[in-house]
């Protein structure tokens, strides 16, 4: 998907334009990956513009930073006030928030500690991830495996844990798969090399635990809040693979898929309608795009309005 620059970039506390939100190739992050970041929507309702779980998203960043001793000169208020002065300045919605926190050029090796800290946050026009949700996506079983405890922390939102997804996306993309599933290094079910996971069989909601190496999606905490405001039972544990192959349905959820069915993982169709998507994964889905939408009432308070003239919704 091809950027659309907009006309500002936040830096450090400043808005400054979008050509000059440059690096130095000798930064630490161009060799080691030292980056944390976010990925937040900005959707369009009737009445405006709504970020979703802005604070939420700027309590993650802070604490992938922490898991990586980068020390932000910022507070998680101040941090939100800055994604709402940029995108009310580019006057861009429905749009896409990438803040993110590196290691800037100062010192070269490994030890990072001398790098000095930029904080940049970008906007910009963005559409749908997956093209068809409503048909549900065709989605493989990875051969690579998500990162292992005690190697790269799953948790952290980091630059580098997104080469492991690299290979898993593009790996799938070859074989002519819409998205890759990794398992985890003990062979359980982990995620998306975007996504989180959740499957339904016999009523219940199933997702895989933080310990499977996925990362706390944002979304998956919504449909989870979601399914028990609307009583389904749910079960975070270890999952086996062959448990995606036999379940009732099956979904994927992120800032980029939001709700996205699976219609098939390994060409074998998921639940017993041609792998159309279920009755929860609808009734989750038709709630969760109801409240960013505007059509539902916010009542978990997920959204914080900002003040942009509303464009058409983009679609690639
Ligand atoms: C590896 C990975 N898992 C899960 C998710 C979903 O997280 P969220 O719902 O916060 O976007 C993402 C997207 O950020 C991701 O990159």
């Amino acid at each position: 998907m091809p950027i659309q620059p907009t006309a500002n970039i936040w830096r450090n506390g400043e808005l400054i334009a979008w050509d000059r939100a440059q690096i130095h190739v000798m930064s630490h992050v161009v060799h080691y990956g030292s980056s944390v970041f976010e990925g937040i929507r900005c959707y369009t309702q009737r009445a405006g513009a709504a970020i979703f779980r802005l604070p939420e998203h700027m309590q993650r960043l802070i604490d992938s930073a922490k898991i990586y001793r980068m020390p932000v000169p910022y507070s998680l208020d101040q941090l939100a006030s800055a994604v709402v002065d940029l995108v009310e300045a580019n006057r861009v919605a429905p749009c896409y928030i990438r803040p993110i926190v590196l290691r800037g050029y100062g010192e070269t090796g490994v030890n990072p500690r001398n790098a000095p800290i930029d904080v940049y946050i970008a906007n910009y026009p963005w559409g749908k991830y997956f093209a068809d949700h409503e048909q549900g996506a065709d989605v493989c079983i990875s051969s690579w495996n998500r990162l292992a405890p005690n190697t790269m922390p799953s948790l952290a939102k980091a630059g580098a844990n997104y080469m492991n997804s690299q290979l898993i996306r593009m790996e799938a993309d070859i074989n002519g798969y819409a998205e890759g599933i990794a398992l985890d290094v003990n062979g359980y079910l982990s995620e998306g090399s975007g996504e989180n996971l959740f499957l339904v069989r016999g009523g219940t909601l199933y997702t895989t635990p933080l310990a499977n190496s996925v990362l706390n999606g944002i979304t998956r905490d919504a449909i989870l809040t979601l399914a028990r405001h609307f009583g389904i039972p749910i079960v975070e544990q270890a999952l086996p693979r062959e448990l995606l192959y036999i379940c009732d349905e099956a979904f994927f959820t992120g800032t980029a898929a939001e709700v996205t069915p699976l219609r098939s993982v390994d060409r074998i169709l998921i639940g017993k309608d041609a792998g159309r998507p279920g009755p929860i994964t609808r009734q989750l889905a038709q709630e969760f795009f109801g409240i960013v939408n505007g059509t539902v009432p916010d009542r978990f308070n997920w959204l914080t309005h900002v003040n942009v003239p509303v464009t058409e919704a983009v679609s690639v």
